[in-house]
C-alpha cells in the first residue's frame, strides 16, 4: 500500500490507522496543508514515534501544478501538526525529496497490482502519472479524499485539496483509474466525538498522549466542528480501501473546476455515460467505522 499525504492532524491520524491495518511500503508526501518540508517531517515524526523507523518517506511537489500555494495553518498550526510536542529527535536528513523517483523504482518492482491512497492535495499522483501511461493499467485501486458533490471547507464550492491543485484533480478524475472518491459528503457525516480525546489519554502510550495533544488543538481550530466532534476526513479514505462495505457508492464521471476563480476545485458530476471505474461515497456507516478505527488503534497500540 503506498501512502500519500499532508500531515496535517487527519492525514496523522489516517497514517496509524494504515499502519494497523496495512502494510505500508512507504509514504510520499506533497504540499498542502503545510509547506511540504514540514509535512515531511511530520510524516517522519509520526512514524518514529510509533516505532516504525523502517517505512520511508519521500518528500515530493512543494506546489500545485501550475499553480501558487495555498495552505492550511488556520486549521493545523505552523508546523502543520500544532498541539503535540514532539520528544522524538526530528529526521528531516533522512527525508529524501525523490518521492517521484521512489515511486517510479517502487511501482517498477512490485509484482502486486498497484494500491494507493491519497489524502492530499492530488499534485504527486498527477505528476507521477502523466507521462507513465503504463503504470494507469496497473493501479488496481486509487482512494482520493478530496472533493464533494454539494459543498465545500475552503469555499462554498470546493474542498481543500481539490482547490489546492484542481489542475492535478481533474486530470486524475480524467483517467481510466479504479477510483473511489471520499469526499465532503461522507466525512462531514463521520464526525470524531469529543470523549475522543479521553479515549486517546486512555490508551496510556506516547502514542496516545500524542493523539490526545494533537486533537485537543484540531477540535479548537477544524472550521467544520460541531458540538457533535470534528471531522476525521483522511482517516476515512483508509476506512474506504480496507472496509468499503461501510460505505455506499455512487459511479459518476467527475470533472474539476479549474477556470473559474470562484468555482476553483468544485467537483461535479458530467452528464451522460458515467465513467465505468470512478466511484463517489455517497453515505458511511459512522458506527461500523469507527468502530474500526478505534479497533486498529488498539491494535496498534499492541503492536508497539
Ligand atoms: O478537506 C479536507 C482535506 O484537506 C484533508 O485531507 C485535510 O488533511 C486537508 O488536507
Ligand atoms: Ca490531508
Amino acid at each position: 500500500m503506498y501512502l500519500d499525504m499532508d500531515p496535517g492532524h487527519d492525514d496523522a491520524l489516517a497514517l496509524l490507522v494504515a499502519l494497523a491495518s496495512l502494510k505500508v511500503k512507504g509514504v510520499t508526501t506533497v504540499a498542502g496543508n503545510q509547506t511540504v518540508d514540514k509535512t515531511s517531517r511530520n510524516a517522519r515524526r509520526v512514524l518514529d514515534l510509533v516505532h516504525c523507523e523502517n517505512i520511508t518517506v519521500h518528500q515530493g511537489a512543494a506546489k500545485p501544478l501550475f499553480r501558487s500555494l495555498v495552505t492550511a495553518p488556520h486549521v493545523h498550526g505552523s508546523s502543520g501538526l500544532d498541539g503535540y510536542h514532539f520528544r522524538v529527535p526530528a529526521r528531516e536528513k533522512d527525508i529524501p525529496a525523490d518521492a517521484q523517483q521512489w515511486l517510479e523504482r517502487e511501482f517498477s518492482q512490485d509484482p502486486d497490482d498497484i494500491c494507493w491512497i491519497a489524502t492530499g492535495p492530488l499534485t504527486n499522483v498527477a505528476a507521477f502519472l502523466i507521462g507513465r501511461g503504463e503504470y494507469i493499467a496497473r493501479i488496481k485501486q486509487l482512494i482520493v479524499m478530496g472533493g464533494a458533490l454539494n459543498q465545500g471547507n475552503i469555499t462554498p464550492y470546493a474542498e481543500f485539496n481539490y482547490y489546492v491543485d484542481p489542475d492535478a484533480a481533474h486530470w486524475v478524475m480524467m483517467q481510466d483509474i479504479p477510483i473511489k472518491v471520499v469526499g465532503l459528503d461522507v466525512t462531514h457525516q463521520a464526525l470524531l466525538e469529543p470523549n475522543a480525546l479521553a479515549r486517546f489519554s486512555a490508551l496510556e502510550s506516547e502514542m496516545g498522549r500524542m493523539l490526545h495533544d494533537l486533537f485537543a488543538f484540531y477540535f479548537k481550530h477544524e472550521p467544520n466542528r460541531r458540538p457533535q466532534g470534528v471531522p476525521v476526513h483522511d482517516v476515512l479514505a483508509v476506512g474506504a480501501m480496507v472496509h468499503p462495505e461501510f460505505f455506499s457508492w455512487q459511479q459518476a464521471h467527475l470533472m474539476v473546476e479549474r477556470c473559474h476563480e470562484r468555482y476553483r476545485g468544485q467537483m461535479t458530476v458530467m452528464p451522460g455515460t458515467a465513467n465505468p471505474s470512478t466511484e463517489v461515497a455517497v453515505d458511511v456507516d459512522t458506527v461500523r467505522f469507527f468502530d474500526w478505527m478505534w479497533s486498529m488503534l488498539a491494535l496498534l497500540q499492541r503492536k508497539e
